[in-house]
This record gives C-alpha cells, sequence and structure tokens, in this order.
C-alpha cells in the first residue's frame, strides 16, 4: 500500500494523496494580472493528479513582486482573475491553494531567463525595494533597499491581510505565507538581514515579530477550518545551521500557538555564499526534525520529483505532504506515472478518463 496515495485530512480540507504542487513563478502576468497561460498551467497540473495545487508567489503589493511578470493580489480586479482557476482546479479533485508574498530587498529582479538580476536602477521597469534594513542581498541582487519605517511594517502586515482576505473571497482553500527564500518575512527573521535596533529587530523575540504579528492577522480573516500555513526558511547551510535550525523550530511553536496548520520547510537563501547539499530528498531529515520537534504536519521540496524517493519520505514519516515541483513542469500527469511505477491500485489513479482510458488500455 503506497503511503504517497493515501489521503491526507487537515482542518476542514482532504487531499486525495499526499503529492503537492509547490508555488512556482511563471514569471508571465502583466501589472500583476494573471492570463491563459496560468490557466492552462494550473488546470494542466490539477487534472494530472496532485492532491494540492498552490498556486505561484502572488505579491500582495506592487512592490513585493519578485518581477514585473509576478502575479499579484492587492486589488479586486487581480483577484477575480483566479475564479476560474480555483473551479478549474477544484473540478479536476485538486484542492486550491496560494502562497502569498512579499520580496522585500529581492524585488525588482528581471526573469531567470532575462538575467536574473536586479533591474538597472535608471530603468523605468524596476522601483525601490523595502527591507528590515537598508542592506542589500549582493551578488546577482546589489540594489539597496530602503529600511521600512514602523508605519511601513504596519502597512505590509495589512498588505497580507487584504491579500489572504481576497483570497478566501475567491475561493481558495489553503493558504501559505510565504516566509521563506530571504524575500521580505524571512529577512525579518535572519541577523543577515535585519540590524534594526527597534522592536523589530536585534533578539530572536524582536526578529521573529513581523512573522508572528503577520500570522495572527492574517488567522483573524482567514476561515478556522482551512489550512493557514507557512513556507519558512527553517536552514541557510552558511555555517550557523544549528542555532537557526532551534530557533526556526521555536519560531513554529509559536506559529502553532498563532494558529499555524502545517509548515512548509525550506531553505533560507539569506546569503549569496551557501554550501547546500543538493541530492534527492535532502530536506527530508530537516522536515522530520521539525515535525518531530514542533508537533505539526510538514511538507518539503527540493528533489522529491522520483516517486520512490517521494514515496519513502512519507512512508518514513520525514513528511506529510512532497512537494513536486519541476518535476511537474517536466509531466504535469506526474502522479498518474507515480501511481504506475508505485504499483498502486486503479482505484486511486486520478488522471481524468479522456487521457486515463487511452493510457491504461495499450500500457
Ligand atoms: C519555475 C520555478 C518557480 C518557483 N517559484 C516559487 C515560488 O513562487 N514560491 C516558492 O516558495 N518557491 C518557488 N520555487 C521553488 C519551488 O517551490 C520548489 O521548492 C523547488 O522547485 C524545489 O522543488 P523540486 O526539486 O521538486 O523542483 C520555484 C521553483 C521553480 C522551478
Amino acid at each position: 500500500m503506497s503511503a504517497l496515495f493515501q489521503p491526507f485530512t487537515l482542518k476542514g480540507v482532504t487531499l486525495r494523496n499526499r503529492i503537492a504542487v509547490p508555488p512556482m513563478c511563471q514569471y508571465s502576468a502583466n501589472d500583476g494580472l494573471i492570463n491563459d497561460w496560468h490557466s492552462v498551467h494550473l488546470a494542466s497540473l490539477a487534472r494530472g493528479g496532485a492532491g494540492l495545487i498552490i498556486v505561484e508567489a502572488t505579491a500582495v503589493a506592487p512592490e513585493g513582486r519578485i518581477t514585473p511578470g509576478c502575479a499579484g493580489i492587492w486589488n479586486d480586479e487581480l483577484a477575480q482573475a483566479f475564479v476560474p482557476e480555483v473551479q478549474a482546479i477544484k473540478a479536476a479533485g485538486a484542492v486550491p491553494g496560494i502562497q502569498i508574498a512579499h520580496a522585500g530587498r529581492k524585488a525588482s529582479a528581471n526573469r531567470p531567463w532575462e538575467g536574473d538580476d536586479h533591474i538597472g536602477e535608471d530603468d523605468p521597469r524596476g522601483w525601490q525595494t523595502i527591507a528590515p534594513s537598508a542592506i542589500a542581498f549582493g551578488a546577482h541582487l546589489p540594489r539597496q533597499p530602503k529600511a521600512m519605517s514602523l508605519e511601513d511594517i504596519a502597512r505590509v502586515r495589512e498588505d497580507f491581510v487584504g491579500a489572504a482576505r481576497r483570497a478566501r473571497d475567491v475561493g481558495f482553500e489553503w493558504l501559505e505565507l510565504h516566509f521563506a527564500h530571504g524575500y521580505l518575512a524571512q529577512s525579518f527573521l535572519s541577523a543577515h538581514s535585519n540590524q534594526r535596533d527597534d522592536a523589530y529587530g536585534g533578539s530572536f523575540d524582536n526578529r521573529s515579530r513581523f512573522l508572528l504579528e503577520t500570522l495572527a492577522a492574517v488567522r483573524e480573516v482567514w476561515p478556522e477550518h482551512l489550512p493557514l500555513t507557512v513556507r519558512l526558511g527553517v536552514i541557510e547551510y552558511d555555517g550557523r545551521d544549528e542555532q537557526t535550525l532551534s530557533e526556526a523550530i521555536e519560531l513554529t511553536r509559536r506559529f502553532k500557538e498563532g494558529g499555524l496548520d502545517l509548515l512548509s520547510v525550506s531553505i533560507g537563501f539569506s546569503v549569496p555564499e551557501t554550501n547546500i547539499p543538493w541530492a534527492p530528498g535532502f530536506m527530508g531529515e530537516v522536515a522530520q526534525r521539525v515535525r518531530r520537534e514542533a508537533e505539526i504536519p510538514v511538507a518539503s521540496a527540493w528533489g522529491f520529483g522520483t516517486p520512490g524517493v517521494a514515496e519513502e519520505a512519507v512512508k518514513s514519516g520525514q513528511l506529510d505532504l512532497a512537494m513536486i515541483g519541476r518535476a511537474h513542469l517536466g509531466n504535469p500527469n506526474w502522479s498518474y506515472f507515480a501511481a504506475r511505477e508505485l504499483g498502486v491500485d486503479r482505484a486511486a489513479w486520478t488522471l481524468p478518463a479522456p487521457y486515463a482510458h487511452w493510457l491504461e488500455r495499450y500500457k
């Protein structure tokens, strides 16, 4: 019996299996507005059989986009564009989720295939970035951000709340707050990027404050019966890993008290120089430690895209959900082929009949 193909219930939501498509930016929106590209992309993934589809990092404010092509949900018009996508995902039997995000000092960048670097200071396509402190990320992202005032902090927190409310109103059933990857929230937590001397910087309590306050404010508007999740970089692979990981686990316990339902365990990406031990499923042990010590369900990505690796991670108790990213770009029907490879009983296979009939008949 496959562990990966067991249903998973969190709050009032049941996923048909343990396979989630993690948020993946398409860099294909215009002024935050999604379009046909996103419709086809998301519907294909949902039809492919994953239990959960999480829409890409969707900016809570215009200056929070990573690139000019990033999706946004900072007003009702942008939010309404998600209605058909939500319906298509549900019609295909998957649960529609969305990641809401603010890119902080990593915003105002070119698309990955157009350089992945900061847009030049004189280029009108770019914009002023904001961060806890006026410290640039460095390397390919040298633009110096403006240090946020207390008013800026309160405004961005409310931007997250507004985005969550709109996501709720257009029918999303799973919300992920992007607190990872060196973007705004992660940059409050990391001492690399946060050198404030007020209530939002310095001690662990202070560096956690923006994240905890944002989670609490979002929980007020996000329905109690729907999962509220966070993606957090719990480790940087920068040589100070035990301290970062212990702090992240303690923060996760506090998130849990504030209403968190699941943590998506990821990497900090707060500094350009790291020594990440890339290997299939290498985040599994880290995720399991968070799961055990914070006593909360976890998901993780990074190299689980081989069916046997994902199956083992769920079966061994490392993960509650396996996030399968790039493998889904290569094959939106990844779940179907994973089920075949793992010898899963037909009933659990989720490919729609117009595809499944032919693949089953002539396999
Ligand atoms: C095209 C692309 C876009 C991505 N965009 C996001 C994003 O919007 N939010 C996020 O948290 N991670 C993003 N990621 C990271 C993925 O969610 C995932 O962690 C990563 O691809 C590793 O998983 P994999 O090995 O299964 O691909 C992106 C990755 C890719 C390949």
